[in-house]
């Protein structure tokens, strides 16, 4: 076991004709081998800054990233080929991430042809694209679709075929449901815990939604406009969360329970700009429970419990919360 992905201070500034966006702005975490980190945050958070950034598909302003112990934040072309082959990322509309000319079998197919899996052996290739596709629940008549003759669930299941081709260790799943029907959903999600644990890989599943992610998760962060506020196992985001953007969050996931209700935090005030932010808890303006403190000094993450950190200047006010 132990860490198999270590982020230090990761950065990313995007430059815009008003200034520069801080989309990441100085994240840390690192994520055991065969575990699952949720990233969860409303939109533009950064969320899939953060998981491009991971998988190199761009490149940081700053920090640093370590897969497997090694720093390979700055990659050659070579290693940077090897390491996407050990890292891939599943996106949230299978639709405009398939290529439309390219059948089920193609898809998966290109991945292998590229990085010459099994010596460029086709028949090997072959009964690989077969072996995938019957993990993911795609029947072997589809291989000769295209992805618009598939109705989304199926097209998702590609997208999850085409990410596994290579073999990972880790893969990002930037909403990989979130397009889908509420029914296509769960399907999906259990797939893809069954594919984790056979494969034992590693994933960092990201979602605007807290109750996707509960179930699947071992830890959960949440990002509030480029930082990370808290962080904590998942299990314990639900009974002692303590910063107030999280219990917003919270609020907002209805309860299945017949006659259970939870009473909804409605978030007042303006959403702060991410191009060159004020100094201060970047959540402050819309706090409820703001202090003068959090507008003039940025809280530092802490931990307040094991496994446990809050970035909130009230997080020794913090206390149990039943939701
Ligand atoms: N290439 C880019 N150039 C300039 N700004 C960008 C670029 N990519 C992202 N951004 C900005 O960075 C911020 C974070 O964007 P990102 O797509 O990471 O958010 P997100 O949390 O994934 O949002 P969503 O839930 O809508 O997918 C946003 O303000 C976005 O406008
Ligand atoms: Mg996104």
């Amino acid at each position: 076991m132990g860490a198999l992905l270590e982020i230090k201070d990761l950065k990313k500034y995007f430059k815009t004709p008003r200034g520069l966006l801080h989309a990441v702005d100085g994240i840390n975490f690192t994520l055991d081998r065969g575990k699952t980190l949720g990233v969860v945050g409303e939109s533009g958070c950064g969320k899939s800054t953060l998981g491009r950034l991971i998988v190199h598909l761009i490149e940081p302003t700053g920090g640093r990233i370590f897969f497997e112990g090694r720093d390979c934040t700055d990659l050659s072309r070579q290693a940077l080929l090897e390491s996407r082959r050990k890292m891939q990322m599943i996106f949230q509309d299978p639709f405009s991430s398939l290529n439309p000319r390219m059948t089920v079998k193609e898809t998966i197919l290109e991945p292998m042809i590229i990085h010459g899996m099994f010596g460029g052996n086709q028949s090997e290739q072959a009964l690989r694209v077969r072996e995938i596709m019957d993990a993911v629940g795609l029947a072997e008549n589809l291989a000769d679709s295209y992805p618009h003759e598939l109705d989304g669930g199926r097209r998702q299941r590609i997208g999850i075929a085409r990410a596994l081709a290579l073999e990972p260790k880790f893969i990002v799943c930037d909403e990989p449901v979130s397009a889908l029907d509420v029914s296509i959903q769960a399907q999906i999600l259990n797939l893809m815990q069954d594919i984790q644990n056979e494969r034992g890989l590693t994933y960092i599943f990201i979602t605007h939604d807290l109750s996707v992610v509960k179930h699947i998760s071992d830890d959960i962060c949440v990002m509030y406009l480029g930082n990370m506020v808290e962080k904590c196992p998942a299990g314990e985001i639900f009974k002692t969360h303590c910063h107030p953007y999280t219990r917003a969050l919270l609020s907002a996931i209805p309860i299945a329970k017949a006659g259970a209700r939870r009473e909804r935090i409605l978030l007042k005030g303006e959403i702060s700009s991410p191009i060159e932010p004020k100094p201060g808890c970047r959540f402050a303006p819309r706090c409820l429970e703001a202090r003068q403190d959090c507008s003039e000094t940025q809280p530092d993450l802490m931990e307040i419990s094991p496994g446990h950190m809050v970035a909130c200047h009230l997080y020794s006010k913090c206390k149990s919360n039943k939701t």
